[in-house]
C-alpha cells in the first residue's frame, strides 16, 4: 500500500507515529518559510507541515506545489501548537511534519474550484463532473446514496426478498412517457426499447413463483426534464405475491423507517397517514401535498355564487369553481408582491388572482364592494380569516386550473414565509385515485398504470365497461414533503379484466395481442394475486440529503436538455454505423418546397389537422398576422441561434422577443447569439423569416417559449414567405417535441 493511514484518520492518539499519507493538495499557506498544506482525500483533511529547518529538501519541493496536485508524504505526527487546534475537524489536534514528499501527479489549473462554497455554473460543473465530485458536499451525497442503497438491500434481504435483474434491451412498457429506442443490427428495421420500469418483468417473476422481488433498477424515460426528473433514473422496485394494499404499504413503511434510522438516525412514525385523492386535491390543490404546513384551500363557490363580482359569478354559472387560501398574517404584502403572485399563478393557467385583506373593520380590497355583508362574513368564516390575513382567490371553469394554481401558490407562499422545515419529514399515502382519465384527444387513458387492479368493489364496472369515470384503482402513491417519491398498486392478474382495461383505452384486439399478448398469456397459466410499488431512489436520496435537484445525488447526471456535457452525449455517429443499422437520417437541408412537403408529410402521418394558407409575401410577424387574419401572439418567431455546440432553434410567439439570458439559463449554453441570414440558410435551407418552428426536421434541438404553447391555434411560415400553416399549438408540440421553458420578453 502506498499509504499507512487516510487523511481523515489521525488524532492525538497517534502522536509521534511515522506515517505515510496520500491525497490532493487542497490549500497551501506559506507562513514565513514554513509551508502548510491541507492534504485531502475522501475521508478528510490532514494538515502537513514543511519546515525548512526540519527537512529542507521536502520544503523546496513543497514550495512548487499547486492546487490539486496529488502527493505522497512521509512524516511524523505532531501535536498542534496551543491555539492552533481545530476542534471542528477529526484531525484538528494534530499535524504531520513532512520528512519526504513525492509528487504522484501534477494538476493543471482546475477549471472549477474544488470548494462547494464557490458557486460555479451547473453547466461547467457537469462538464468537469469528476472535479465537481471531489467537493466535500458531493462526496457526502454520494456516500449517503451508497448508505441508502445498502440499507435498502439489507432490509429486503432480511425479509426474504430476492434481488433479480431484469433486461435493459427490451420492449416498450406503458409507463406513460416516451421510450428510448435502440436499433437492432441483426433485425433491420426493428428496435429494442429501454425499460421505463421493470413493471412487466417483475409481474412475470411473480408468475414464476419468486414471491418477493426487489431491484435497485435503472429506468429510462424520454420526457421533459425538471429538477426532479432525469432521462435515466433509479427506482427501488418491489413486487410481492399474495398481498393486498396494506401489506405492500407496510413493507415500504418498514423500509423507509429502517433507512431513516440507519442513514439519518431518525425515528419515523409509522404507519403514515392516508389521504384519498379527491380529498388531497380538494384541500391541497395537488395530489402530492406538502403536509408540513396547513394553509388549506377553501371552496367558496357556493358563498360567492350570488355576489355581484362577475369575475367569480360568470365561471360559476358555467360549472366553474372559486377557491381561496388564507395567507396568514400577510395583509402587509405590497402591491408588487401581489403582482408577483398573480404572475406566479398565471404559470398554471390562472387568469388572475383576486385578493382581500383583513383589517380591524373586516375585509378590504377594491372588489369588496361586490360582496354584501352576509357574504363577506361567510367568506371570513370559510377561510378562517383573522385580522392581518390576506385572502387569495382563483376561479376558472376548469377545476384543475384552480387547484393547481392555488396548490402551487400555497407552496410558493410557504417558501416565502419560510414554513418549510428541511429537517421535518412528512410522509403521506395518497389512495383512491381514479383509474381512467380523458387524454387531450378525449380518449380514455390510465392515470397511473394499466396493470393496476380496480378497487374490488369496482371490478364489476370495469368488466361491464360502465361508469368509467368513477372506477377507482388500488393505486397508492407515497409523498414526502410535497414530492411524489413512489407509487404502486395491486395488479390486475385476471386476463379478462386486463383485456377490459385495454379495450376501454381503445386498443383493438390485434394491438392488445401485439403489445401485451405475452403478459395476458402468462397470466393464463396460473398467476398469483400480486402487487408492488416503485420508489424514486434519486428523489429519496435528494430529500435525505436536503437537495432540491436529483442531479446533486447522481454521480453523472444529464443536464436539462438530456445531454451529458462531459463526454458530449448524445453525439453524431459515423456513416458506417448508420449503414450497419440500416438507418438513413431524414433531416431537410434542401430547397424551400421540400420544407413544406416534409411538414405536411409529418402532419398527415400523425393524422393532425392543419390548414395551408397562401398569401402575399410577408416578412414580419405583424404583416403575417394581418394577411392570415390571426392575432400577433398566434404567430411564431422561429429563431435560429448559434451556440458553442452548433445551431439550436428557439421559438417565441409573434408578440414576444427572445430573452437570450433566460434562454441561456434554460439551455445551459455559454454562448448564444442569433444566427445571421447566411447561417440560417446553412442550418435550415430556408431564408430568414420563413423558417418554420420545426427545427427537428433540420436536426436541430428545439426550445419553445411558453408564449407559443399558451395559444390555442398557431400559424407560421412554412419554408416560404407566401405559405403558412395554421394548426393547434398542442399538436405542434406533439410533433416537434420541443423543450418548453420561459425565455420570451
Ligand atoms: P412511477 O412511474 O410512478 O411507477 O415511478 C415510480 C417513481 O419513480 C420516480 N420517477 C422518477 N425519478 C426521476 N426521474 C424520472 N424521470 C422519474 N420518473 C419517475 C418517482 C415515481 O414516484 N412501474 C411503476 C411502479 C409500480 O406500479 O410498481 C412505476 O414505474 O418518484
Ligand atoms: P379585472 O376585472 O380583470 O381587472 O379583475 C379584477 C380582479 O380579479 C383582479 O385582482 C384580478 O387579478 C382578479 N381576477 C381576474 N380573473 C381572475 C380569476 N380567474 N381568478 C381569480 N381572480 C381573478
Amino acid at each position: 500500500m502506498k499509504r499507512t493511514h487516510t487523511c481523515g484518520e489521525l488524532t492525538g492518539k497517534d502522536i509521534n507515529k511515522k506515517v505515510t499519507l496520500c491525497g490532493w493538495c487542497s490549500t497551501r499557506r506559506d507562513h514565513g518559510g514554513v509551508i502548510f498544506i491541507d492534504l485531502r482525500d475522501r475521508y478528510g483533511i490532514t494538515q502537513i507541515v514543511f519546515d525548512p529547518s526540519f527537512n529542507p529538501e521536502s520544503h523546496k519541493i513543497a514550495e512548487k506545489l499547486g492546487r490539486e496536485d496529488v502527493i505522497q508524504v512521509k512524516g511524523i505526527v505532531n501535536q498542534r501548537k496551543k491555539g492552533m487546534e481545530n476542534p471542528k475537524m477529526h484531525t484538528g489536534s494534530i499535524e504531520v511534519f513532512a520528512e519526504n514528499i513525492e509528487i504522484l501527479s501534477e494538476a493543471a489549473t482546475p477549471p472549477i474550484e474544488v470548494d462547494e462554497r464557490v458557486l460555479a455554473h451547473e453547466d461547467t460543473r457537469l462538464k468537469y463532473r469528476y472535479l465537481d465530485l471531489r467537493k466535500q458536499n458531493m462526496q457526502h451525497n454520494i456516500l449517503t446514496r451508497h448508505k441508502v442503497t445498502k440499507s435498502v438491500r439489507d432490509y429486503f434481504d432480511s425479509l426474504s426478498f430476492l434481488e433479480i435483474e431484469t433486461p435493459i434491451l427490451t420492449k416498450s412498457t406503458p409507463e406513460g412517457a416516451r421510450d428510448y429506442l435502440v436499433p437492432s443490427r441483426i433485425s433491420p428495421g426493428k428496435f429494442y426499447a429501454l425499460p421505463q420500469s421493470p413493471q412487466i418483468f417483475k409481474q412475470l417473476l411473480m408468475v414464476s413463483g419468486f414471491d418477493r422481488y426487489f431491484q435497485i433498477a435503472k429506468c429510462f424515460r424520454d420526457e421533459d426534464l425538471r429538477a426532479d426528473r432525469q432521462p435515466e433514473f433509479t427506482q427501488i422496485d418491489v413486487e410481492m405475491s399474495f398481498v393486498d394494499e396494506d401489506d405492500v404499504m407496510h413493507a415500504i413503511e418498514g423500509m423507509l423507517k429502517h433507512v431513516f434510522r440507519i442513514v439519518l438516525n431518525k425515528d419515523l412514525k409509522i404507519p403514515f397517514p392516508r389521504l384519498a385523492y379527491y380529498e388531497a386535491v380538494g384541500k391541497y390543490g395537488l395530489d402530492r401535498p406538502d403536509t408540513r404546513f396547513e394553509m388549506h384551500l377553501a371552496d367558496v363557490t357556493e358563498i360567492v355564487r350570488h355576489s355581484n363580482f362577475e369575475v367569480f359569478t360568470k365561471p360559476v354559472k358555467q360549472n366553474g369553481i372559486v377557491k381561496c387560501i388564507n395567507a396568514k398574517g400577510c395583509a402587509g404584502f405590497s402591491r408588487t408582491i401581489i403582482e408577483e403572485l398573480t404572475a406566479f399563478v398565471a404559470i398554471y393557467g390562472s387568469k388572475g388572482l383576486a385578493w382581500m385583506k383583513v383589517t380591524d373593520k373586516g375585509l378590504e380590497s377594491s372588489i369588496v364592494k361586490f360582496f354584501d355583508e352576509k357574504i363577506q362574513k361567510e367568506l371570513m368564516k370559510a377561510a378562517d380569516a383573522k385580522k392581518d390575513d390576506l385572502l387569495l382567490f382563483v376561479t376558472d371553469t376548469n377545476h384543475e386550473i384552480v387547484n393547481t394554481a392555488l396548490g402551487n401558490l400555497r407552496i410558493e407562499l410557504a417558501r416565502r414565509l419560510k414554513l418549510l422545515d428541511q429537517n421535518h419529514f412528512n410522509f403521506v399515502w395518497i389512495v383512491d385515485f381514479p383509474f381512467f382519465k380523458k387524454d387531450d384527444y378525449d380518449n380514455w387513458t390510465f392515470t397511473h398504470n394499466p396493470f393496476s387492479a380496480p378497487k374490488p368493489s369496482h371490478m364489476e364496472w370495469l368488466m361491464k365497461k360502465q361508469n368509467i369515470t368513477n372506477i377507482l384503482t388500488t393505486q397508492y402513491d407515497v409523498v414526502l414533503n410535497g414530492v411524489e417519491i413512489g407509487g404502486g398498486s395491486i395488479r390486475n392478474h385476471k386476463p379478462e379484466a386486463l383485456q377490459r382495461v385495454f379495450e376501454i383505452m381503445g386498443y383493438n384486439e390485434e394491438e392488445i395481442e401485439q403489445k401485451f399478448g405475452h403478459v395476458i398469456e402468462a397470466f393464463s397459466y396460473g398467476a398469483p394475486p400480486h402487487g408492488g410499488i416503485a420508489l424514486g431512489f434519486d428523489r429519496l436520496v435528494a430529500m435525505i440529503t436536503g437537495n432540491e435537484s436529483i442531479r446533486e445525488v447522481i454521480a453523472f447526471p444529464k443536464n436539462k436538455a438530456a445531454e451529458s456535457l462531459m463526454e458530449a452525449a448524445p453525439s453524431e455517429v459515423s456513416e458506417k454505423q448508420l449503414q450497419e443499422l440500416h438507418i438513413k437520417l431524414d433531416f431537410v437541408r434542401d430547397t424551400v418546397n421540400v420544407v413544406l412537403g416534409k411538414i405536411k408529410d409529418v402532419l398527415n402521418r400523425e393524422k393532425i389537422e392543419y390548414e395551408v394558407l397562401e398569401h402575399k409575401p410577408v416578412f414580419t410577424s405583424k404583416e403575417a398576422a394581418e394577411v392570415r387574419g390571426t392575432e400577433l401572439k398566434q404567430g411564431t418567431k422561429a429563431l435560429i441561434c448559434k451556440t458553442e455546440e452548433g445551431f439550436i432553434q428557439a421559438v417565441v410567439s409573434g408578440a414576444n422577443e427572445l430573452d437570450i439570458d433566460k434562454l441561456q439559463k434554460l439551455t445551459l449554453y455559454k454562448k448564444i447569439e442569433l444566427a445571421n441570414a447566411k447561417e440560417v440558410r446553412q442550418a435550415t435551407g430556408c431564408n430568414i423569416g420563413s423558417v418554420p418552428p420545426f427545427g427537428n426536421l433540420f436536426g436541430l434541438k428545439v426550445y419553445f417559449d411558453k408564449s407559443v404553447v399558451d395559444n390555442d391555434v398557431v400559424a407560421f411560415n412554412a419554408g416560404q414567405h407566401t405559405k403558412s400553416i395554421k394548426m393547434k399549438a398542442k399538436d405542434l408540440v406533439k410533433v416537434v417535441n420541443p423543450i418548453v421553458g420561459e425565455f420570451g420578453k
